[in-house]
Parts: structure tokens; C-alpha cells; sequence
């Protein structure tokens, strides 16, 4: 398959955190990257499916065909072992979709005291999903960034749970950690370095 009249890619999350730590990461891709800002009436894809995987999948067909262009989606989540993986791809939407992220992780402090375990490992997964204009899904990646949930939220770096994550090999949270540390280890970051991998051989 060629790949040379490939030359723009929709990033296709409406989250502007993933948008922004995404545009960075792409910063040497010679690929113009747009984001679902770019279109009109873009209706949202319906997360289904039962792993990060088949959600990228998903979404990354489902903008693609809106918008006629390749479009990359990522679906991510953090998983707790105390909590037997969840909040996993429900992590958006855990305690209620539209709840601050202080309730959610309130609401993972009190799941993780019920839980009647005191392992504090968690990880960060990160799934990635390629697809042509015609929604075909032509590569798939998936990666990981480990930890352990902090005693209690601090710092206010990042977004989501990054105030309770503390990545292997450091003793700060995400939250405290600068972006530039978050995108040399983060789930998101290793996710994207393998699909540029793919796409730099693709578009050459
Ligand atoms: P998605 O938009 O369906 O992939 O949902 C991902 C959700 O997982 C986010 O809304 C956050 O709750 C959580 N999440 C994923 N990656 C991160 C991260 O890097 N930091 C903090 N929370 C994250």
C-alpha cells in the first residue's frame, strides 16, 4: 500500500490536553495535523467496544469517514490493581461522565480502602489507532506507563488523574512532574513514538 498522497492527519480526540501533549509529540512528523476543531458538524463516535484497542478502532474509523482525511484517535485509561484494573476504559467516565476529576479520584481513594487490599500499583495504558480516509484501520499500537497511586492528590501539572500517578522511577506525581518528563515516559508518549514509527515508513 502507498502511502504518498498521504499527507495530512486529523488527530481525532476533542480533549485539548491529548491535542496539546500530541501536537508535541508529533512536532517532527512531516505531516500537517489537524484536530476535529478543523471540521464542521463532526458528530461524536460511541466508545463500544470492549478494550482500548477496539475504542481507538472505533473512533479513529468513525472520524475518518466524517471527515474524508487519515485520522489517528487514542483511547487511554488508567488501570488500578487494587480495583481489579478499573477504572480501565471507563476512566472517563467513572463516577459519572460530567464529575470533576476531585470527585472521581475521591471516589477511587474510597474504592481502593474497600477494597480491602493496600497494593497501590497502577499503570497508565495507552492504545492507538490508524485509519485511512475510507476508515479502514491500518495499524494498532498499545503501551504502558507503571506506577503506583499516591496517598493523596498533589500537584496540579497535567490533567485528569495525573495528581495521583506516580510514574516508576520517580517519586512525584504527575501532577508534579513537568510536561517534559510526562512525555518522555508517559503511556500516551511511548503509544505515539511506535505509530510514528509506522507512519515516517508509511509516507516515505
Ligand atoms: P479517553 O478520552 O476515552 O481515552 O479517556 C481517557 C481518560 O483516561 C481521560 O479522560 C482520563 O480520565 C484518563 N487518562 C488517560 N490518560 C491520562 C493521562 O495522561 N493523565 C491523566 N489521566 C489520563
Amino acid at each position: 500500500m502507498t502511502g504518498s498522497s498521504f499527507r495530512s492527519l486529523v488527530l481525532a480526540t476533542g480533549n485539548a490536553g491529548k491535542v496539546r501533549e500530541l501536537t508535541e509529540i508529533f512536532g517532527n512528523v512531516p505531516l500537517e495535523l489537524k484536530s476535529l476543531r478543523d471540521y464542521d458538524e463532526i458528530n461524536d463516535v460511541e466508545e463500544t467496544g470492549s478494550t482500548f484497542v477496539e475504542n481507538a478502532s472505533l473512533k479513529a474509523s468513525g472520524f475518518a469517514i466524517q471527515t474524508g482525511d487519515f485520522a489517528l484517535a487514542d483511547d487511554s485509561g488508567l488501570e488500578v490493581n487494587a480495583l481489579g484494573n478499573a477504572p480501565g476504559i471507563h476512566s472517563a467516565r467513572f463516577a459519572g461522565a460530567e464529575t470533576g476529576y476531585d470527585i472521581k479520584i475521591e471516589r477511587l481513594f474510597e474504592m481502593m480502602q474497600e477494597s480491602g487490599t493496600d497494593d497501590r500499583r497502577a499503570r497508565f495504558v495507552c492504545s492507538m489507532a490508524l485509519s485511512n480516509e475510507r476508515g479502514q484501520v491500518i495499524h494498532t499500537v498499545q503501551a504502558e506507563c507503571s506506577g503506583t497511586i499516591a496517598p493523596e492528590p498533589r500537584g496540579s501539572n497535567g490533567f485528569g488523574y495525573d495528581p495521583i500517578f506516580i510514574p516508576d522511577g520517580f517519586d512525584q506525581t504527575f501532577g508534579q512532574l513537568s510536561d517534559q518528563v510526562k512525555r518522555s515516559i508517559s503511556h500516551r508518549a511511548k503509544a505515539a513514538e511506535l505509530i510514528i514509527r509506522y507512519l515516517l515508513d508509511f509516507i516515505a
